[in-house]
């Protein structure tokens, strides 16, 4: 809760799919959500269809892969909240469909890391702190079922290493704040028809955001460390 009494909900790459269906959620249950977009204008386009449905929704700029916009985000938190209640990291990128490991570029494998990993990494370095003061946090990291070494095969290398890597993140830090009262969970939202899902994907963008609903808003004794799809644990 900031001094306004509310939760805030901070969400990247929320323009559209997943994201954009986790701030229709998240504002519904009545968190005043901060939906972010790396361009201004779809941004805003987002924020105000989902205005008419009612809800409480605030834009902001944000480019997961440039430090100076995560700072301009956390001086506007600072300035009129002092408070980050809840993270999630959605914004991602899938540049290498069906790449080999052998030969995906260098600067495909760069953008992927810096966007799906970096990117979530350095969205956590700037607002848990803001967490750890209020003693409350709740970080839902969106990775993937690719991104589980348990059936990893071959090809979509930079994607699925990304989602890798963010899982390892995820244990490390949960194990890193285990004393507080943040919790850090990654998860699969399964194959859902977006822009990256495609039309075929069987999944609806209200099933893809459930799980992330269900991470966002875990009761204090909720479960931190984990990697979750449809609300259970999945293999590593
Ligand atoms: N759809 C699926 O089946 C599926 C399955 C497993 C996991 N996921 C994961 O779910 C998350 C959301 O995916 P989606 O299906 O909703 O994909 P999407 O429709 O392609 O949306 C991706 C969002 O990320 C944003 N983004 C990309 N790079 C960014 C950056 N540097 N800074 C800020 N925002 C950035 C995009 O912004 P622009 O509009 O500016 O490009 C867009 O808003 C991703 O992390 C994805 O890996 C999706």
């Amino acid at each position: 809760m900031n001094p306004a009494g509310k939760t805030i909900a901070i969400v990247t790459g929320a323009n559209r799919g997943i994201g954009f269906e986790t701030c229709r959620q998240l504002s519904q249950l009545g968190f005043l959500t901060i939906l972010t977009s790396r361009d201004e204008n779809k941004g805003k386009a987002a924020v105000e269809l989902l205005l008419q449905e009612g809800g409480d929704l605030i834009y902001h700029q944000l480019n997961v892969t440039d430090l100076d916009s995560i700072s301009r985000l956390v001086s506007y938190i600072e300035e009129n909240f002092q408070c980050c209640d809840i993270l999630v990291n959605n914004a991602g990128v899938f540049i290498d469909r069906g790449r080999s490991v052998l030969d995906v570029p260098l600067d495909v494998l760069q953008e992927t890391l810096e966007t799906n990993f970096l990117g979530a990494l350095n969205m956590c370095r700037a607002f848990i702190p803001f967490m750890r003061k209020h003693q409350y946090g709740r970080v839902v990291n969106v990775s993937s079922g690719m991104g589980s070494i348990a059936s990893m095969g071959g090809s979509s290398a930079a994607y699925k290493l990304s989602k890798l890597v963010m899982n390892g993140m995820t244990r490390i830090m949960a194990d890193e704040i285990k004393d507080t009262n943040i919790k850090v969970n990654t998860m699969a939202p399964g194959w859902v028809r977006t822009d990256m899902g495609g039309p075929s994907a069987p999944r609806s963008l209200a099933q893809g955001a459930d799980t992330i609903i269900w991470l966002a808003t875990l009761p204090d004794d909720g479960p931190t460390g984990g990697f979750f799809e449809d609300r259970k644990p999945i293999a590593w």
